[in-house]
Order: C-alpha cells, then sequence, then structure tokens
C-alpha cells in the first residue's frame, strides 16, 4: 500500500487568502461568496467557506444525492411489500440506539413527488436511490409484486419529468426475510436470487435509468451484519463473515451478467465504501497495521472485482475461516464492470494493537481535527487520495462519488433556519478533494452527497443527521439546511 501524505491545498479558506492571484477569478469568487451569502428565504449562510467554481468541472459532471429505501421510504406494508430482515432486526429490542424502526422513516413513499421537486429546486441534477426487493419480490424470489415495481416505475418517471437523472441501486441491504430464513447471503442461493430480481427490474426500468449499481457496500453488509453484529442478520463469526462477502460478490457478478442478458448496453457497476488507513506513527508494526486495515476494508473488494481474486496477505491471515470458493467465481466477481461508485467518509488513522484480536489495530484520534457527531473526522484529502489510488491500481472506466457526507447535531432554529456550518464545510472541502483528483487525471464523472434528507440510520436509528435537508420526525416536515442552500448557489454558478 503506498502510504497516505497529506496534500498542501487549503480546504476552507477566507476568500482574501487567494485575493492577489488572478483578478478575474477574484470577481467570480467574490460574485459566488455574494451568492452564498444571501440565502434561501432569507437566511443567512453564515459561512467563510469557500467552494470550488463548478466551472471546475467537466460540463458533463453531474451533481446530486443520494438516500435509500429502507433509510426513507417507510410504507413497510403498503401495497404487498414484503417483509425484511431491517424490519426483523429493527423491531428485536436493543439493536437500534433509540428503539426505532424505518417503519415510518421519512415517509418517502408517499411524498415522492414532493422529495423531487424540492431536488429540482435545489438544482441537483441526478438522484441515487435503491429499490427495495421486497417490494418486488415480497418472497425473495419467484412471484413478483407488479404494484412495487409500479412505485419505482412512477420514482423514475417523475426524475426524468423534472431533469433529474436517475442512478439505481439494486441492493442497500434491505434482503427479503424469506431469504434471511434460508441463510441469508451465507448460502450461495442468495446470489442466484439477487440475479433473478435483478434481471425482473432492469427488464421493467432498464430503458430509463442512467445508471445501475448492484450492491451498495458489500463490505458493510458482511463484516457490520455477521462480525460486529450492529446490522442486520446480527452475527458475530468471521466465518459467517467471510461467506456473506464472497456470496454478495458473487451476487454481484452474477447481476451483471443477468442485467446484460435483457439489456445488452445497461451501464452497471457496483458501490464500494473505501477508506484510507494511516499509520499513527513511522514505527514498522503501525504500518504493518495500516496495511492489514487497508487489505481488509479496500483491497479485499477492489482486488475481487478489479482482479478476480482475495489479496494474499489477508487470505493467509483469514486461512482457517476461508469460504468455499468454486472453478468459476472469481471469474464472475470480476466481471467488466462500466463504473465504480464509491462512498468515502472518512479515513483511520491506526497502530497496532498487540493484544487486541486480529487485526490487532486500534483506533488514534487526530488532534485539532473535526469529528461529526458519527466520530468521524473531516479529512477531505482522503477522498482525492483514494480516487487518485484507485484510477492508478485498478483503472475502473468511470468513478463516481456516490456518497460522501457528515453528520451533525443539527437544530432548526427560531426562523426555520438549519445553520450546519459544519457540514458546509465538509462539503465544500471534499468538492475541492474532487477537482484535485480530476486534476491528476481520474476519470471522476459525478459527485452525490449522502444525504438527500436526514433518515434511519441503521443501528444508531434517528440519532444522527447526514441530510442536506433537515427533516422533523414528529410532522414529516422538510426544511433545505444552509448546506442544501450553499450547494444550490455552487451549482447555479455553472
Ligand atoms: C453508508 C451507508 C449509508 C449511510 C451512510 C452514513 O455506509 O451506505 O446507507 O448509512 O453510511
Amino acid at each position: 500500500m503506498k502510504m497516505i501524505r497529506p496534500i498542501a491545498a487549503p480546504y476552507s479558506v477566507q476568500p482574501e487568502a487567494q485575493a492577489t492571484t488572478d483578478d478575474t477569478r477574484n470577481n467570480r469568487d467574490a460574485i459566488r461568496l455574494f451568492a452564498l451569502l444571501i440565502s434561501f428565504q432569507g437566511s443567512v449562510v453564515n459561512s467563510t467557506v469557500q467552494f470550488p467554481s463548478v466551472r471546475d468541472f467537466p460540463a458533463k459532471f453531474l451533481f446530486g444525492a443520494a438516500t435509500s429505501s429502507y433509510q426513507i421510504e417507510g410504507a413497510v406494508t403498503a401495497d404487498g411489500r414484503g417483509e425484511s430482515w431491517w424490519d426483523v432486526f429493527a423491531r428485536t429490542p436493543g439493536n437500534i440506539r433509540d428503539g426505532s424502526t424505518g417503519d415510518i422513516a421519512c415517509g418517502h413513499y408517499e411524498r415522492w413527488a414532493e422529495d423531487l421537486d424540492l431536488m429540482k429546486s435545489l438544482g441537483l441534477q441526478a438522484y441515487r436511490f435503491s429499490i427495495a426487493w421486497p417490494r418486488i419480490f415480497p418472497n425473495g424470489r419467484g412471484q413478483i409484486n407488479a404494484a412495487g415495481l409500479d412505485f419505482y416505475d412512477r420514482l423514475v418517471d417523475g426524475m426524468l419529468a423534472r431533469g433529474i437523472v436517475p442512478y439505481a441501486t439494486l441492493y442497500h441491504w434491505d434482503l427479503p426475510q424469506t431469504l434471511a430464513l434460508e441463510g441469508g447471503w451465507q448460502v450461495r442461493s442468495t446470489a442466484k436470487a439477487f440475479a433473478d430480481y435483478t434481471e425482473a427490474v432492469v427488464r421493467r426500468l432498464g430503458d430509463r435509468v442512467a445508471r445501475w449499481a448492484t450492491l451498495n457496500e458489500p463490505r458493510c453488509s458482511a463484516y457490520v451484519g455477521h462480525l460486529e453484529g450492529r446490522h442486520a442478520p446480527g452475527m458475530q463469526s468471521l466465518e459467517a463473515t467471510l461467506r456473506a462477502a464472497h456470496h454478495l460478490l458473487l451476487g454481484h457478478g452474477l447481476a451483471v451478467q443477468a442485467a446484460r442478458r435483457v439489456k445488452p448496453d445497461v451501464s452497471i457497476g457496483i458501490v464500494l465504501d473505501v477508506k484510507p488507513y494511516t499509520a499513527a506513527s513511522d514505527r514498522s508494526e503501525d504500518e504493518a497495521a495500516a496495511i492489514r486495515g487497508d487489505g481488509i476494508f479496500n483491497r479485499w473488494f477492489l482486488d475481487a472485482i478489479f482482479r478476480g481474486q482475495y489479496p494474499e496477505d489477508i487470505t493467509s491471515d483469514y486461512a482457517a475461516a476461508m469460504p468455499t470458493i468454486e472453478a468459476n467465481d472469481m471469474a464472475t466477481i470480476a466481471v467488466p464492470i462500466d463504473h465504480l461508485g464509491i462512498n468515502y467518509y472518512t479515513r483511520s488513522v491506526v497502530r497496532q494493537a498487540a493484544s487486541a484480536a486480529y487485526p490487532q489495530l486500534e483506533e488514534v484520534a487526530v488532534a485539532g481535527a473535526h469529528y461529526s457527531t458519527m466520530n468521524w473526522e473531516d479529512w477531505p484529502e482522503g477522498l482525492r487520495n483514494m480516487i487518485v489510488r484507485i484510477h492508478q491500481d485498478y483503472a475502473p472506466k468511470a468513478i463516481y462519488v456516490a456518497e460522501n457526507g457528515a453528520a451533525e447535531p443539527d437544530v432548526v432554529d427560531g426562523d426555520g433556519h438549519v445553520h450546519d456550518d459544519a457540514r458546509v464545510r465538509y462539503l465544500s472541502g471534499h468538492l475541492h478533494a474532487c477537482v484535485e483528483a480530476l486534476a491528476a487525471g481520474a476519470p471522476l464523472d459525478a459527485y452525490l452527497a449522502w444525504s438527500f434528507m436526514d433518515n434511519f440510520e441503521w443501528g444508531r436509528g434517528y440519532t444522527q443527521r447526514f441530510g442536506l435537508v433537515h427533516v422533523d420526525y414528529a410532522t414529516l416536515r422538510r426544511t433545505p439546511k444552509d448546506s442544501a442552500i450553499a450547494f444550490r448557489d455552487f451549482l447555479a454558478t455553472r
């Protein structure tokens, strides 16, 4: 692994700091700053953060936001939706920090048109949503539920009518409970069921969805669900984790093949969560700990998808727990894809923890850094570094930021505004990082903020607010935060 080197560019400079370089640019910057200060509904965005220019991005670059079905839809029994393992996991006492479920969430299933109107008013160009498998096949496979497909059909048409480009994710963690009872991702048959479900959805929506992703974050599905036990199905077994990880990736490969059978020119890929591991010191033990962390988190999935193999250092560490890998599995997993979506939030600064269990590492806090309410460091350099590294080491045809954002303790003030300055800084910093990745030659073509609106943050329930738009869970009222307004104003300069 290449060790991460800090980069020099300032991410949140005062406008004055650049005032002597280029007059034209300064005028543009002044106009942008002015636009930032004059805000939505008369609110004042209290920020000296300087966004990059939207003209620093290629003309075809798309900006938007992302959500996922279970986190926003609610309506878990509407129109024939089957049960998901997240319904079961969330209602099991002790699993969700605030005792909540996704039963209502943001009420998006009923409010989808209003939500698309709001996206349009903010100038969002693309929207990444996910399809709830249990709405399409209530039992995971077999009888299709037409009403479920109709919902996404209306949603996609609603986006197109508003000029918003649809990015669809086929699996953002809400597995049908019937498949969970058969063994979930621990069994190969779920990979096959996923391909059949993909085929049905692409057959119906493939003529209108611009970009498909098979899975969202197979690493998170496998590890957080089967090793850490914090997500459905709530297990703590390394063997189960590695079986699930392998079958998820196999399902991805089979789904890409299935999608191409019904629509040969489909644009399809996968979304991976990526995170730089920085050694806390230059001691060789700490550097080795960072390499292990990187191998488990990043290389395991990237090597499988782009090279058709799992990384040797980690497979040898995992030797006793490795799953059964059948003859063609790795070739199926490495089927060429059209693009890679990456979800980037933060980095891990680690040192060796000799007395801890494998991978024997512990995280170290960075003095002076800003941490979100998730306790995640705001570190935009990592986004630039990961994009450039993935471009150099794996050469995907196209890369897009499928999720990026921060949870902050947002409150609606007496005037009905949400002054989320930390998120404005986070957004600006990460957009600058995208500009740098583009300058380094990476084929980056979209940036999607996580999230369009506050939502059900899995095991943390409604305690974490990631939205550009605030949601009042008592009334389901949506309020664009200052970050949404800053994003809108940034986009308006195109
Ligand atoms: C990612 C998930 C997304 C959301 C963000 C904060 O891992 O894909 O659903 O929970 O984290």
